[in-house]
């Protein structure tokens, strides 16, 4: 599968006489966000590549610059309009010297705020949302052409999947792969259902195809992504509906993946099938991303968030049984429209009570054209700052807990890349924590078992077991 990739992105190249081949524009994406923005500032950076655009590492040294942002919360959409107005900056210094500089607006900003931000930052050259990024070869020579802005924010009923050239070799041994975009589940305080729509599951034989590929280019471990990836429903090649853990059973069975995760999932859409995939699947991390976003009935119903915390206990009561060493990590949100104090303190008690090992806390923020940003009651700021705090405080615990107790174990532990010292290399745990190891660089790729002997703030220490 790799090499008929490679062949082909090959041919490509050599095909065009010496003197007809685009000069190479220096390329560089910024991306902002989720895993699912990284994956897909790859996905751009390589459907460019064939047009002649080679990475670059900043936007100084490019041509081209494409910023890949988040429209979650209010201070990550700031963050890009700070950065496009810096940007800006910097093309209108470089065409006074006679120079240029492109800006691509693409992700979630770019679908929810298209035509804003061409009004907003006249230096924006395109705009283009998270489902239409394959066109944007054809959105700069048509700049070119005409010498006016660009804008796509289409929903195509084309998926752009299959407008994309194949992956390129991978980077790493661990690497991501778009399943399932979208969520039909309309929290009230969340855009997605808006900026990346209704939700969609890849075909099952596409998946795999996109495996096979990076398993065959050296990765070993594979996160599945999806904004709702465990309502995944792909159309197998059997004319059946595929589950997530049907497609998780599949890969485990491809020869050099070793480790399987995926993320994010919603409490409603955990299976009895999926569950029992977690006792099944060897290779299934022990490790589950479970929003739960707060631990009051009160304000998860006001979230529509369509479970009660009973229902959540009982949920990762069971997944405890088919899984007894599972680690779990969460995401919250303090200062919901109207959370009172006992409301916010049932949040720390359930935190402290399921014994999350990570969590990601998160300030409400509320966003334009979503139905909490219209809730009464909306908490002050200062409130929800100090809640995060003591939430923090708590999760915190719970994770130099978690870590401490790893003192001693022999973990399995998957190399990526060299450590930041000399003679050291880096790879993940079974439960994600950085393990740092005295080694070279031919153990990256390997998973080897490591005894672990010291514990860091955020990452652990050790040695290989011997033998
Ligand atoms: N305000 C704060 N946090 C939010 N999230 C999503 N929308 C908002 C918002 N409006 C958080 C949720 C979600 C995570 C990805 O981001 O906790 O699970
Ligand atoms: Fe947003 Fe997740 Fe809720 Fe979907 S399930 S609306 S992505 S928070």
């Amino acid at each position: 599968m790799s090499e008929e990739h490679e062949t082909a992105a090959e041919a490509e190249v050599v095909e065009q006489p010496a003197d007809l081949a685009p000069a190479p524009r220096k390329l560089f994406v910024k991306t902002y966000g989720c895993q699912m923005n990284v994956y897909d500032s790859d996905r751009i950076a390589e459907a460019l590549a064939p047009h002649g655009y080679v990475a670059v590492t900043s936007a100084e040294a490019a041509d081209v610059v494409v910023i890949n942002t988040c429209h979650i919360r209010e201070k990550a959409a700031e963050k890009v309009y700070s950065e496009i107005g810096r940007l800006a900056k910097m093309k209108r210094v470089r065409q006074r010297n006679g120079g240029s500089l492109e800006i691509a607006v693409a992700g979630c900003v770019a679908q929810a705020e298209g035509a804003e931000i061409m009004a907003r930052a006249p230096g924006v050259d395109i705009v283009v949302g998270p489902q239409s990024y394959h066109r944007l070869p054809d959105m700069l020579s048509a700049l070119r052409r005409s010498g006016h802005p660009q804008l796509d924010t289409e929903f195509p009923e084309e998926d752009k999947f299959r407008h994309l050239p194949p992956r390129a070799k991978p980077r790493a041994p661990s690497a991501f792969l778009t399943v399932q975009e979208g969520c039909d589940k309309f929290c009230t305080f969340c855009v997605v259902p808006y900026t990346r729509g209704a939700e969609v599951s890849r075909p099952v034989s596409a998946v795999l195809d996109e495996a096979r590929h990076l398993a065959d280019g050296g990765v070993r471990e594979l996160t599945l992504l999806g904004q709702n990836v465990n309502a995944y429903h792909g159309a197998g090649m059997d004319a059946e509906v595929w589950s997530l853990a049907k497609l998780l059973r599949a890969l485990a069975e491809l020869p050099g993946i070793e480790r399987l995760r995926y993320v994010t999932s919603h409490p409603r859409d955990m299976g009895e099938d999926l569950i029992r995939a977690h006792a099944e699947i060897g290779k299934l991390m022990p490790y589950l991303h479970l929003p739960i976003q707060s631990g009051a009935d009160r304000i998860l119903a006001a979230m529509n968030r369509k479970h009660t915390v009973d229902d959540y206990r009982r949920l990762v009561d069971r997944l405890r049984q088919a899984r007894p060493d599972l680690a779990l990590s969460t995401d919250c949100i303090v200062g919901f429209p109207s959370e009172t104090e006992a409301e916010f303190r049932a949040t720390l008690d359930l935190v402290a009570e399921v014994g999350f090992v990570q969590a990601f806390t998160f300030k409400y923020s509320s966003r334009p054209g979503t139905p909490a940003a219209e809730f009464e009651s909306q908490v002050e700021e200062a409130l929800k700052t100090e809640r995060l705090s003591r939430l923090q405080a708590v999760i915190d615990a719970g994770l130099v807990a978690f870590n401490r107790s790893c003192k001693g174990r022999v973990l399995p532990v998957l190399f990526e890349k060299a450590g930041r010292q000399a003679g050291q290399v880096t790879g993940r745990s079974p439960y994600l924590q950085p393990v740092h190891v005295p080694g070279e660089a031919g153990m990256i790729g390997k998973i080897l078992d490591i005894e672990i002997t010291s514990v860091g703030p955020g990452s652990l220490g050790g040695v290989i077991v011997q033998g």
